[in-house]
Formats: structure tokens, sequence, C-alpha cells
């Protein structure tokens, strides 16, 4: 499986354990950084977390993949968020919260080439959007 096919096959195997993981990324990011959790305020539901996370899901894809857009939004969004009051270092590292939730999530199922797969493409997402 090349990187992006094995981002997708993770991300089913999330799915099946946990369904929506978005509780608990944003569990372990706001108790590293409680911060944090103030600047959602406004989403009373939810709703706007699940499609950040939706979102930075679909960029690590198409990142791995077919690299059609990724860099681009990410990098806009980068700045976006400072206008939010996100920090850019915190923007960067949003992508280890989700690594390391999914990692506790499929215990031994998150395998050396998952690991590797999310990691070039967290890394290298990141960078590109820094330029
Ligand atoms: C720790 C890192 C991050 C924090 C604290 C953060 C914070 C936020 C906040 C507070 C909002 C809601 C803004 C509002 O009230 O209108 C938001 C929305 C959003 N964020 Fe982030 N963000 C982070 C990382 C990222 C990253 C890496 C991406 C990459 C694409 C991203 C993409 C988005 C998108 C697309 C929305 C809009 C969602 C919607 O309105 O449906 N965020 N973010």
């Amino acid at each position: 499986m090349d990187d992006a096919a094995l981002i997708e096959h993770s991300l089913e195997l999330v799915a099946a354990r946990v369904g929506d993981p978005a509780p608990l990324v944003y569990a372990r990011l706001f108790a590293q950084f409680p911060e944090l959790e103030a600047l959602f305020v406004r989403d009373v539901s939810g709703i706007v977390r699940g499609n950040m996370l939706t979102t930075t899901l679909e960029c690590l894809v198409d990142f791995a993949g077919a690299r059609a857009y990724a860099h681009h939004f990410v990098g806009s969004e980068r700045v976006n968020h400072g206008g939010l009051g996100v920090p850019a270092e915190m923007f960067d590292r949003f992508y280890a919260t989700v690594i390391a939730t999914f990692r506790e999530v499929l215990g031994a199922a998150w395998t050396a080439e998952i690991d590797g797969a999310w990691t070039r493409a967290a890394e290298g997402l990141v960078a590109a959007a820094r330029e």
C-alpha cells in the first residue's frame, strides 16, 4: 500500500474501533494545552471541531497522494488561525495530537508501516504549508 492508502486504511480501523474519533482527539489536545479549549467557545455543538478534524484528515490524504491542494489550503489556514488566536506552533502540532490519539486507539494495529506513512505525510505537509 502507498502512504495515502495506508492512512485511509488506518482511518477505517480507527472508525471501526471508536466511531467518531473527534472527542478523543480534542480531549487529548485540551488536556495538553488547556488554553486552547476557550478558542472553541462558539462551537457549542462540536460541529466546527468535527469539520476541522475531517478537513485535516482529508488534507493529509491529499498530501500523501495526489497533492492537489492540501499544502495551499493548510498554508492559508495557518495564517487564518493566527487571526483566531491560534499560535503557529500550536497549529503546526495538531497532526502530532491526531497521531498520538490514533496510535493509542489502535495499539498493536498501529504498525510501523502506518506510523511511517503518517509521519512522512504530516511532517511534509506542515513543512510545505510553512513555505
Ligand atoms: C491546535 C491547532 C488548532 C487549533 C487550536 C484550531 C482552532 C480552531 C478554531 C478555534 C476554529 C473555529 C473558528 C470559529 O469559531 O469560527 C477552527 C476552525 C477550523 N480549523 Fe482549526 N485549529 C487548529 C488546527 C487546524 C489545522 C492544522 C487545520 C488544517 C486544515 C485546521 C482547519 C480548520 C478549519 C477548516 C476550520 C473551519 C471548520 C468549520 O468552520 O467548519 N485547524 N480551528
